[in-house]
């Protein structure tokens, strides 16, 4: 990508916070709705649309799913105007379609972008079993000891009781069994219907109350929330969660190590990626599309690089006709 000895280091995260801004303000029109799929698919309409626009040559390495089923943004779409840089792109125009379709707090719509091959490709594993934290419990994580005793290590490295340890979960039947564990132990658990990538944020953030995320969630929410961590800090680890043993098997032929626990650093490689999310509906950690009425519209944003470690976040107005150019 940009070679910063012959470039000022061209920060594409700020021309794609345009893209996420164009879904947040696309899918926002169905905050409450109840409908997910219209909600999604205007997320995608609005991203696409600003994505041709941004001078890059994308690869979709992780999008709405294969070609078939998903006429835009698909796995191997190339988007951008097809000028340098060669790049990976993982897209989730909107993280929490459940969420925007009920008017529930934290949905996103975001993207990640890499050097052309850095990008993890989840292949035929939609899950992946995740861990993440701030930077000071980094070592801590591993999937292989149990969650209990790393919220006992985390109370110890932080000088805390276990009892202000709080573990981010998403509520799912299959973490019935890890919640009463963590709680058994004393530790409290967040649960969330929806929306890991935000979840893991929060978990990096000293300035939330959570200190980890554990739990089997989307490989796309892993790899994008790598790449957010990449620039914000602090650890990810990651484990392909092959559903049954189809998609074991699948994995496995297709050369996947599925014991191996993949880092940030495997998920997205290279130390040059850029993330940009937007809030859709409120949450802990973007505030949503608010109307000013006349037809204006405010969102939030954060952007990052890793190479810099610049996180901003942006706020921006939007009025009807800049809102018409975006979402079409
Ligand atoms: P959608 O926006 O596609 O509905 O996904 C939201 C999400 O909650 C992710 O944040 C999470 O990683 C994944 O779904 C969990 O999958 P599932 O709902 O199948 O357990």
């Amino acid at each position: 990508m940009s070679d910063p000895h012959t470039s000022p280091g061209r920060n594409l995260a700020l021309e794609l916070v345009r893209v996420t801004e164009a879904a947040a303000l696309s899918a926002a029109r169905l905050i409450g709705m109840g409908d997910k799929l219209a909600a999604d698919q205007a997320a995608v309409d609005g991203m696409r649309q600003v994505l041709s626009t941004v001078s890059m040559d994308g690869l979709v390495v992780i999008g709405e799913g294969e070609k078939d089923e998903a006429p835009m943004l698909y796995n191997g779409e190339h988007v951008g105007n097809g000028s340098e840089p060669q790049v990976d792109i993982a897209v989730d125009p909107l993280e929490g379609t459940t969420l925007t379709a009920k008017g529930m707090p934290s949905a996103l719509a975001v993207i990640a972008v890499s050097p052309r091959g850095t990008m993890f490709d989840p292949g035929p594993c939609v899950y992946m079993e995740k861990m993440a934290g701030a930077s000071d419990i980094a070592d801590l994580l591993d999937l292989d000891r149990p969650v209990t005793e790393t919220c006992a290590l985390i109370a110890e490295r932080r000088n805390i009781e276990i009892g202000d340890v709080t573990v981010v979960v998403l509520d799912r039947d299959r973490h019935q069994e890890q919640i009463e564990k963590i709680r058994g132990a004393g530790a409290r658990v967040r649960l969330i219907s929806d929306g890991d990538v935000s979840a893991a944020l929060l978990a990096v953030s000293d300035r939330s109350p959570v200190d980890l995320l554990w739990g089997v969630g989307g490989t796309p929410e892993g790899v994008i929330s790598a790449a957010a961590l990449k620039a914000i800090g602090g650890a990810l680890i990651g484990r392909m969660w092959p559903r049954d043993e189809g998609e074991r098997k699948a994995a496995l032929d297709a050369g996947y190590d599925l014991e191996r626990q993949l880092t940030q650093d495997d998920l997205v490689r290279g130390d040059d990626c850029f993330f940009s999310a937007t809030g859709v509906t409120d949450g802990d950690v973007l505030q949503g599309v608010r109307y000013e009425g006349r037809g204006v519209a405010s969102t939030e944003s954060i952007v990052m690089r890793s190479s810099s470690g610049t996180v901003r976040r942006v706020t921006a107005r939007h009025n009807r006709a800049k809102m018409r150019e975006m979402t079409g």
